[in-house]
C-alpha cells in the first residue's frame, strides 16, 4: 500500500526531548505492524531558527509540508528570546489555520496506577474527549491598540465565529458521541455573559442535536463546567468548545488525571485536503528543559493518534494505535515514571520501556 509520509518538527525546549521518544516508539510500532511510512525531519519552526532568520519558518513552508500525510510536532515557544505570540502565530497557529485543521481532538483518560489528584476516582471514572474548535474564535489578530500611552489608551480584540466553523465542529462532536456508549455532548458556553456569540453557539448546538436523536446535548456555562471537571468528571463524554474554552479545558482535564505530561492532541483536517498535525497538549516547559525529566507519554500517545488517523482507524494501523496505548498503560502501571507522575525516571527510560513492550 501507499507509503504514508510524516513530517517531523520537534520545536523548542522539551519538544526536543520528547520527540526522540515519540520516534523511538513510532519506529518500534512500524516494525512490529509492518506499517509503510517514511519520516522527514525539518529544522525550523523553533525559536533558534527565528534568532537566525528573523522568522519562524522559511517562506515556502507551506509548499514544503503540503504533500505530507501528517505532521508530528513537539512544542514551540521560548519566551526568553521570542515573544510567545510571535513564535506561535509564526508556526503552530499558522499550521492549524492554513492547513484547516479545524478539529483539535484531546482525549482525557485516567490510567490505572496514576496518583489522581481527585479523591476516590478510579480508571473509567474519567474518560472523555475535548473537541476544540481550532481555526477561529477568540484566537485572532483582529483589532488594535489606540491612544497608546495616553489616558485614553484602549485595546480592541475581535472574536470570529462562522456558521460553517461551528457546524463542522459540532458535527464532529456529535458523530463522536454517537459512536460512544454514553452518547453525550456537553457544549461549553457562556451565553449568560457573552451576549451575542454564545447564545448563537447554543442555537447552533440545539439545531445540530436535532440530527442526533439518541445523543443528549447538555449546555454548560464555562465557569461551572470547570468546577464539574474537578467535582463530577464522570458526567462528561464529549465536550465541544470554542478555541479558547477548549484550550483551558484541555489543560484542566489532563491535570485531573495526574499530569498534563500525558495529554495528546490531534489537530485534524478530517477531509484530508491538508496534512493533520499531532502534538502533545503541553508546551516547551522551559522550567524543566535540559534535565531530561519531561514525560514523553503525551508525545507517544500523539504518535498513536497519528497512526490511527493515517490508517482510517483500521487494520494494522488501528492495531498499532491500540498496542501503543496498551504499552503506555502498562508502563504507567508498572514501569518507570517521570517526576510528574511521582517517579525518578528520565524521559528516555520511559520511551525505551514503551518501545520495548512493542517489540
Ligand atoms: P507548558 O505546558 O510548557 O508547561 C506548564 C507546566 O507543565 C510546567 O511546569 C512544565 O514543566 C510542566 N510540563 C509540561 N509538559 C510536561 C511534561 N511533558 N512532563 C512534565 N512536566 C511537564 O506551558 P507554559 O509554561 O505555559 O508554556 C511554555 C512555553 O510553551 C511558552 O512559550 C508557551 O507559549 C509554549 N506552549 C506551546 C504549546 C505548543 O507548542 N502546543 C503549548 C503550550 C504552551
Ligand atoms: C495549545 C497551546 C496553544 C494554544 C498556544 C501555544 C498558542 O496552548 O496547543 O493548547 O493556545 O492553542
Ligand atoms: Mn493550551
Amino acid at each position: 500500500s501507499k507509503k504514508q509520509r510524516i513530517a517531523v518538527l520537534a520545536g523548542d525546549g522539551i519538544g526536543k526531548e520528547v520527540m526522540p521518544e515519540g520516534i523511538r516508539v513510532l519506529e518500534a510500532a512500524a516494525k512490529r505492524f509492518d506499517l509503510p511510512l517514511e519520516m522527514q525531519h525539518f529544522d525550523w519552526a523553533h525559536c533558534d531558527y527565528f534568532a537566525q532568520h528573523g522568522q519562524m519558518m522559511p517562506d515556502d513552508w507551506k509548499a514544503q509540508l503540503q504533500g505530507f500525510d501528517a505532521i508530528l510536532f513537539g512544542a514551540v515557544g521560548w519566551p526568553a528570546t521570542v515573544p510567545d505570540h510571535v513564535s506561535l502565530w509564526g508556526s503552530l497557529l499558522k499550521f492549524r489555520r492554513e492547513f484547516d485543521q479545524y478539529i483539535n481532538l484531546r482525549p482525557v483518560r485516567l490510567f490505572d496506577g496514576v496518583p489522581c489528584p481527585l479523591a476516590g476516582r478510579k480508571p473509567g471514572d474519567i474518560d472523555y474527549y475535548v473537541v476544540r474548535e481550532n481555526t477561529e474564535g477568540e484566537y485572532t489578530a483582529l483589532g488594535g491598540i489606540m491612544f497608546e500611552g495616553t489616558d485614553r489608551e484602549m485595546v480592541l480584540q475581535e472574536a470570529v465565529f462562522t456558521r460553517k466553523g461551528a457546524d463542522r465542529l459540532l458535527k464532529f462532536a456529535f458523530d463522536l458521541a454517537q459512536s460512544r456508549s454514553k452518547k453525550h455532548v456537553t457544549l461549553a458556553t457562556k451565553s449568560n455573559g457573552i451576549a451575542i456569540s454564545m447564545p448563537w453557539w447554543d442555537k447552533c448546538a440545539e439545531a445540530m442535536a436535532k440530527n442526533y436523536p439518541d445523543v443528549v446535548l447538555d449546555k454548560q456555562h464555562i465557569d461551572i463546567l470547570t468546577a464539574r471537571f474537578v467535582l463530577q468528571p464522570g458526567r462528561f463524554d464529549v465536550v465541544a468548545a470554542t478555541n479558547l474554552f477548549g484550550d483551558i479545558l484541555s489543560d484542566l482535564g489532563p491535570a485531573t488525571t495526574g499530569t498534563i505530561g500525558l495529554a495528546p492532541s490531534a489537530n485534524l483536517n478530517p477531509e484530508r485536503n491538508f496534512p493533520s498535525l499531532f502534538e502533545p497538549v503541553h508546551g516547551s516547559a522551559p522550567d524543566i528543559y535540559g534535565q531530561k525529566i519531561a514525560n514523553p507519554i503525551a508525545m507517544v500517545w500523539s504518535v498513536a493518534l497519528m497512526l490511527d488517523f493515517l490508517g482510517n482507524g483500521q487494520g494494522a494501523w488501528r492495531q498499532a494505535h491500540d498496542a501503543i496505548v496498551d504499552a503506555i498503560s502498562q508502563t504507567i502501571l508498572s514501569g518507570p515514571r517521570t517526576p510528574d507522575l511521582g517517579g525518578q525516571a528520565k524521559t528516555d527510560d520511559v520511551g525505551q520501556a514503551i518501545a520495548q513492550l512493542l517489540a
